[in-house]
């Protein structure tokens, strides 16, 4: 008998699990598209230079190592609203709006998802069809249900936006609906600005409340365009939650830097909300780590900073979508049977293959390429080293 019996065992995460399967591999020509991580050609995660600068600076001039207020800092909260909202915009909301500086955006999500269960009179929180497969598990943790919302096209593999809409016009009032910024995960289908301005009104007639992942800012078209949803959403007055994310836009996976930026439309509310968030925080993980928001503040507080960052996320969505072409291209100069130019269209790190999960299976077992089961690959893990056996063995999949 142990103590530990009524324990029974989880199912592994459906993301993570598979690069510990990869590391595990020892097949030396393995291939990992699972986990969405940004790789150069070289098949390394690169510290991005601004990055290396700011910690330089940080290692200088840092005085303590003293906690972070519950909310983290203030001056991270307005330079990363200005990112998020853009500078004019987030001035006029800022009387009602309420940011924290969170661990990832997982950890945004999360606080919001607290937030919500405990203090909004709806229990339910809207997902698309499909989603990142940890939707589902961080508002179920905080004891919300989930139900989903038709967004994707299965037989044409892009955003079936009629649909899309019907969807989210029958959500009741009150609901909380997640929305993708931008780069959708897991199909890299997203809307265009004139369709979030549609998606707005309905939200606002319907009565329903947006939240926002915004975990790709800038790895679809640029840091700007890719803020349409947000903007658009808390220019138009309405309620909004955002959760952003530093991970892929800095590569800050292991700082686990986020925030999280909930705009009330009521200043009247924003204390009460701002008092409700902290309860969240203070009993989660008390405050905020500090050294990734340090290194997120000295870049967006210096112009000079900011705009090479600006250059580096360009780079790296350049790499992303030159691969989406070569990618397609050696597809159709090896045959395969199947039409990939879909993905040429998609934003982002991921696209909807199309493969099925035994096909998926497949590709780890017999070729030990690693691709998630709902058959979502990780185009950024793509190289010249990778591809021509990538593609040959589709093929031998495929036909
Ligand atoms: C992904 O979808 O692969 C990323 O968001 C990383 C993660 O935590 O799952």
């Amino acid at each position: 008998m142990s103590y530990f019996d009524s324990v029974s065992l989880a199912p592994a995460d459906p993301i993570l699990s598979l690069t510990e399967a990869f590391k595990a591999d020892a097949n030396p020509d393995k291939i990992n598209l699972s986990v969405g991580v940004f790789v150069d050609d070289n098949g390394v995660t690169p510290v991005l230079d601004t990055v290396k600068e700011a910690e330089t600076r940080l290692l200088t001039n840092s005085k303590t190592k003293s906690y972070l207020p519950i909310t983290g800092s203030p001056e991270y909260a307005r330079l990363t609203q200005n990112l998020c909202f853009g500078s004019e915009l987030a001035k006029q909301l800022r009387d009602q709006t309420v940011s924290l500086q969170t661990p990832g955006g997982t950890g945004a999500l999360r606080v919001a998802a607290d937030f919500i269960a405990k203090n909004l009179d709806t229990k339910t929180v809207w997902l698309s069809n499909p989603t990142w497969a940890n939707h589902g598990g961080i508002f179920g943790s905080a004891g919300l249900q989930t139900e989903s919302y038709t967004y994707f096209d299965n037989a044409s593999l892009s955003l079936d936006y009629a649909a899309f809409i019907d969807a989210i016009s029958k959500i009741p009032a009150g609901d909380v609906v997640v929305l993708h910024g931008c780069c959708h995960n897991p199909t890299g289908a997203d809307l265009e600005p004139e369709q979030w301005e549609e998606v707005a009104k309905i939200a606002a007639s319907k009565g329903w409340i947006p939240l926002v992942d915004f975990a790709y800012q800038g790895f679809g078209i640029d840091i700007d365009t890719d803020a349409a949803a947000a903007r658009i959403i808390a220019k138009s007055g309405l309620p909004v939650f955002v959760c952003q994310s530093f991970s892929k836009n800095l590569g800050l996976y292991q700082d686990r830097v986020g925030a999280l930026h909930v705009v009330t439309g009521d200043s009247a509310a924003t204390e009460k909300v701002a008092s409700q968030l902290k309860v969240s925080v203070r009993t989660n993980y008390s405050n905020p780590p500090a050294h990734g928001g340090g290194i997120v503040t000295t870049i967006l507080s210096d112009e000079t900073l900011t705009a090479k960052w600006h250059q580096e996320v360009a780079a790296m969505r350049g790499r992303i979508a030159g691969v989406r072409q070569q990618f397609v291209d050696a597809l159709k100069a090896a045959g395969v049977s199947r039409d990939f130019s879909f993905l040429i269209k998609q934003k982002g790190m991921f696209s909807f293959t199309g493969l099925t999960k035994e096909q998926a299976m497949e590709l780890r077992e017999k070729h030990a390429i690693y691709i998630v089961n709902s058959g979502r690959i990780n185009v950024a893990g793509i190289t010249s080293a990778n591809l021509e056996r990538l593609v040959a063995s589709l093929k031998s999949i495929i036909g």
